[in-house]
């Protein structure tokens, strides 16, 4: 099929190679002319495992281009629109500006027949409103709202075999042609056993904000217990260990620590608070409030502890972060906890670096008063504390006898609990995790 994808940041970029990785013929458009030249060439604008090997092999297939002309959709059957939806500036709301531009820009090169598909993340009704601007252009072509699951990190596999489609179109009737659309564009991983639920469109886009507040919830509860850990003197690893045996909790998502960041958890929890509230059903998710509130205590946190680990001042001290990105194998640092303790440490008074395997770039953008340096060896030496704030392999595999060497005092938070507490100590380091004694 002949696909266009608008938008190519983490997601459409993504989405366009998958798509001619399946087979069809791809246009990716976005307004950003140097993403459009990095693409063009089988280069990815950001760091995702996999993605400029799978650009490199579909290019070569001559499936997948790349441009800025939004002209370029016309004669596409299928449109995804894969833009992204910030948190508005002062506002708990979603900026639905480039979602709005998208369809708009559109509009003029739809035919007859055309199916355009929302993945972004939105609040619920937009699908509605967009469906009658398509409707009043062009009266042949359909919405439909196809909520999108991937994580960073692992954007390609998600793509690729997701662990479900959900289908909104309107009526959510499974007649209904856009559902047998998508199941064309989506044959393969359908035909590997992929569910697919078709829904109306409000549905659709509610299961997207009501998946995200869930993992949210499950990180805040976990982080909750945390802190009555640390009250006790308790083990929260063990604790989740030991809940999460139980198959309806489950272990995953019950990683203590730092709490979540991104370019979705937080905003999305924001956003749906805000737009419950539109609707009249604030009340219902009061509860998203304490868990942003948990959230957002923990970089408190981590900063009082480090605090204490230095001898109750941070006045001078050089604290090492290990991990700029909100997660491992991701650039990505929009909302990244470990950056935003790393700054308050600096504002209050530490020397503070920060190493990342390749999330620098980013974070230098974002917070150029923080030191940064690529060489782990480099960013220990002469520190006074050491941070672990994002689990990279290259950081939970540090060899703690080799590490001592390096640092002017031998102190260690572990801010994932990725570390082995008991070999650390052994090397000769206080430890300190997160909800463990
Ligand atoms: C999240 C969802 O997991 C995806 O399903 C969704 O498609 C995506 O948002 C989106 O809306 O686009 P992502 O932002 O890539 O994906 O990251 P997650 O893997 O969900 O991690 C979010 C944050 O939670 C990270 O900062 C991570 O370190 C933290 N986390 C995760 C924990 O602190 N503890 C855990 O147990 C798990």
């Amino acid at each position: 099929m002949r696909v266009s994808v608008i938008g190519c940041g983490y997601l459409g970029a993504v989405h366009a190679a998958c798509m001619a990785k399946l087979g069809h013929d791809v246009v990716g458009i976005d307004v950003d002319e140097q993403k459009i030249a990095e693409l063009s060439t089988a280069r990815a604008p950001f760091f995702e495992p996999g993605l400029e090997e799978l650009l490199g092999e579909v290019q070569a297939t001559g499936r997948l281009t790349f441009t800025t002309d939004m002209a370029a959709a016309e004669g596409s059957a299928v449109h995804f629109i894969c833009v992204g939806t910030p948190q508005k500036k002062g506002e708990n709301a979603a900026d639905l500006r480039y979602v709005d531009a998208a369809a708009l820009g559109l509009l003029p090169y739809l035919a007859d027949g055309d199916l355009v598909v929302g993945k972004s993340t939105v609040p619920v009704g937009t699908a509605g409103r967009l469906a009658e601007l398509i409707r009043d252009a062009q009266p042949g072509a359909h919405l439909a709202w196809n909520p999108e699951f991937l994580r960073e990190g692992h954007a390609v596999q998600d793509t690729l075999s997701p662990d479900r489609f959900v289908y909104g179109v309107p009526g959510g009737s499974e007649d209904h042609a856009a559902a047998g659309v998508l199941d064309e564009v989506y044959a393969t991983p359908r035909g590997m056993g992929t569910p697919r639920l078709v829904t109306d469109y409000a549905t659709a886009e509610l299961v997207k904000a009501a998946a995200n507040s869930f993992l949210a919830t499950k990180i805040s509860f976990i982080n909750a217990m945390a802190e009555v850990c640390d009250a006790a003197g308790a083990d929260v690893t063990l604790l989740a260990d030991a809940i999460g045996m139980d198959e309806r909790i489950g272990r995953k998502f019950l990683h203590a620590g730092i709490g979540f960041g991104g370019g979705c958890l937080p905003k999305d929890i924001r956003s749906f608070m805000a737009r419950a509230g539109e609707l009249g059903a604030d009340q219902a998710l009061t509860f998203l409030r304490e868990v942003d509130t948990i959230n957002m205590r923990r970089r408190t946190r981590v900063v009082e502890l480090t605090r204490e680990m230095c001898g109750g001042s941070l006045l001078g001290q050089r604290i090492t972060v290990l991990g700029a990105a909100f997660k491992p194998d991701s650039d990505d640092v929009r909302d990244s906890p470990a950056l935003s303790i790393a700054a308050q440490l600096q504002l209050q008074g530490a020397v503070v670096t920060v190493t990342d395997p390749q999330a620098l770039a980013n974070a230098a953008r974002r917070f150029p008063e923080l030191n940064y340096e690529l060489d782990i060896e480099e960013a220990l030496r002469n520190a006074d504390a050491v941070l672990l704030l994002t689990e990279w392999r290259q950081h939970r595999d540090l060899d703690p006898f080799a590490t001592i060497q390096l640092v002017r005092n031998a102190r260690i938070l572990d801010g994932r609990n990725a570390l082995d507490p008991q070999k650390w100590r052994a090397a000769g380091w206080t430890y300190r995790g997160m909800g463990r004694p």
